[in-house]
């Protein structure tokens, strides 16, 4: 999610706009960069990786400047590259420009500059061409050029335009993606979100859909997309600087929970069409898929719980044994690979040591890879030959959870494309499944709507020092996810077990008052279930249960019952995992623990 800021005023805007980009690491990003008006040129510097690469890369330049601009890119056209970075240029560099959306007939535009008007673009951005088309109808008027410029330009946009040659001016225009406008004492402001200007202003001009804005140090005047002049009153923001980031939610983590509605409807939406699958970056054919023996799925933490539920999807739907495997293990215990094999790799940040050299090691033996990702350009998304993006926008918080459901998403859609392949499915029984899907975002709101009881239970438990997880086939794969969330969050001991083998050993450490999570959510299992919960209740375990909404009732035998609403049993791991979050989530809370960033853990691990 690209992020963009704008300076124009009496002030150094170099450390502004850096300082505002800082604001907007929240995002997610993978690199950055500034432009700047200075010495009547146009000084452009940016930097693939962290916002300090660019901080480093000025640090002794002394810049100094009264307007300038800001972005912080998260890759869509082009690798994260210090020159796919923004701000974008025309060939002379009279003109800077930076830009959050995507410019959908991008190809268009970039075929009618290299033709007509023999422009060579520098980059892969689809920002590029922007800069190119500006300078193209540029006669003197910035704003007229960007308003001829926008006009040819389809998709969405927040952007910033700065200009050699009326250097007291910053234009901004706005459609679909977002902008604002902070207004100061000799000094205005533009961003795409009030965190990065609020240490500065807290009087902020929202912009409208196709509306444009010419911004001096002492003016605003924002335009209809016919030129009209608008009025608007400005407001003030009476929040602070953290909650804004993190949109009034205490933490990134609760946060990400909370949008998982969204994100598992985006991950949806972007791959199908009229209710049909339709894989923009997976264009595997069928004689592909038949010519596979073997297929492997390997990822680690949470990706790996994500695989470890995939490869019921692959065997229900499409038939297929798959074989799951943590990449840490399947690297160095010899695997069977050959151009008869495909290794599915699941990743959120696409950077996993394990999961990348399981990868290389995998190509090196001929097989075909096809890698489950989050991050757009990620070196893991550069080595594979088929993509599914998981599209749930950042993950800030360590502990992966709204990825986690995206990815399970992924392995639905996956299994159901192969299944159609195979013939194993028909197009009736696969719409079954999708409208189904298409039902889980609005089940997902109706449990995070419904805390009260989960935050009871964590009250309740918060101080225990081991709590278990327990559930059969794929109820036993999430209670891994569970207690996986649980353990890097809350730092509570805990394991999670196959509810059959309890009997074979584990069942010595329950007595009185050990706090079970049991799982009971699949019909043909749940016989089984009841017994197991019978054997640690007669121990004296505290038992609560997850279960549908359409279970048998089992009030009697549990302490307590968590209801997940009705699904295939298939889908149940999109549902009964969100319960689970939230309770690792309050228990850390309770606990006064760093929820977002757990002790001795990273967000992206990038060593063995
Ligand atoms: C757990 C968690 C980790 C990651 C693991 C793999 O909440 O976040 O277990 O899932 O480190 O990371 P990615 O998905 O980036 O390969």
């Amino acid at each position: 999610m690209c992020g963009i800021v704008g300076y124009i005023g009496k002030k150094n805007a170099v450390p502004i706009l850096i300082d505002g980009l800082k604001k907007l690491e929240y995002r997610g990003y993978d690199s950055s960069g500034i432009a700047i008006y200075s010495n009547n040129h146009i000084i452009i510097e940016k930097s693939k990786g962290r916002l300090t690469n660019l901080e480093e890369k000025i640090e002794n330049k002394n810049f100094n400047s009264h307007l300038g601009i800001g972005h912080t890119r998260w890759a869509t056209h082009g690798e994260p590259s210090d020159l796919n970075a923004h701000p974008h240029t025309n060939t002379e560099e009279t003109i800077a420009v930076i830009h959050n959306g995507i410019i959908e007939n991008y190809l268009e535009l970039k075929n009618f500059l290299e033709s007509e008007c023999n422009i060579k673009l520098k980059s892969e951005t689809d920002t590029e061409v922007i800069a190119h088309l500006i300078d193209y109808y540029f006669e003197g008027n910035l704003l007229d050029a960007v308003y001829k410029a926008v006009h040819r330009m389809e998709g969405a946009y927040a952007i910033g335009v700065i200009c050699k040659n009326e250097p007291d001016k910053l234009i901004a225009v706005r459609k679909d993606s977002p902008l604002i406008i902070g207004i100061g004492e000799n000094e205005n402001f533009i961003a795409s979100d009030i965190p990065a200007i609020l240490k500065h202003t807290k009087n902020i001009l929202l912009v409208e859909n196709n509306e444009f804005v010419e911004i001096t140090k002492d003016t605003i005047q924002i335009y209809d997309n016919l030129k009209r002049t608008v009025d608007r009153k400005p407001f003030e923001v009476t929040w602070d600087i953290e909650s804004a980031e993190k949109e009034g939610y205490e933490h990134f983590t609760l946060k990400e929970i909370h949008e998982q509605p969204r994100a598992v409807l985006n991950t949806l939406n972007h791959n199908l069409k009229n209710g049909k699958i339709n894989f923009e970056n997976l264009k595997i054919t069928k004689e592909e898929l038949q010519a596979f023996d073997k297929i492997y799925i390997i990822g680690c933490g949470t990706a790996y719980n994500a695989g470890l539920i995939g490869k019921y999807a692959l065997k229900k739907f499409a038939g297929i044994n798959a074989i799951c495997d943590i990449a840490s293990e399947f690297r160095y215990n010899d695997p069977l690979i050959d151009e008869k094999t495909l290794v599915i790799c699941i990743s959120q940040s696409g950077e996993t040591l394990d999961t990348l050299q399981s990868l290389r090691l995998a190509k090196e033996k001929g097989a075909k890879i096809l890698s489950i990702v989050n991050i757009v350009g990620s070196s893991l998304t550069r080595e594979s030959d088929y993509i599914f993006y998981t599209l749930g926008g950042p993950e800030i918080g360590v502990a992966s959870t709204k990825i986690f459901t995206c990815q399970l998403l992924g392995f639905y859609l996956i299994s159901l494309h192969f299944a159609k392949l195979l013939n194993k499915m028909n197009d009736d029984e696969i719409s079954t499944y999708i409208n189904e899907l298409t039902t889980i975002p609005n089940k997902i709101e109706s449990i995070l709507n419904n805390q009260d009881q989960i935050k009871k239970i964590s009250s309740m438990q918060f101080n225990n020092e081991s709590i278990f997880y327990m559930g059969r086939n794929i109820d036993m794969e999430i209670a891994y996810e569970s207690s996986l969330k649980l353990k890097e969050i809350s730092y509570i001991n805990s394991f999670a077990i196959g509810a059959g083998e309890l009997k074979h050993g584990t069942i010595a450490l329950v007595k009185e008052n050990t706090f079970v999570i049991s799982f009971a959510t699949q019909e043909n299992l749940f016989d089984k279930m009841v017994s197991n919960i019978k054997e640690i209740k007669a121990r004296g375990a505290h038992v609560l249960t997850v279960v549908k909404e359409s279970s048998k009732n089992i009030e009697n035998l549990c302490d307590e019952i968590l209801k997940i609403p009705n699904t295939f049993d298939i889908f149940t791991p999109l549902l009964s995992i969100i319960p689970m979050q939230l309770l690792a989530y309050y228990i850390s809370v309770m606990r006064g623990n760093d929820v977002d960033k757990p002790r001795n853990l990273a967000k992206s691990v990038t060593v063995e």
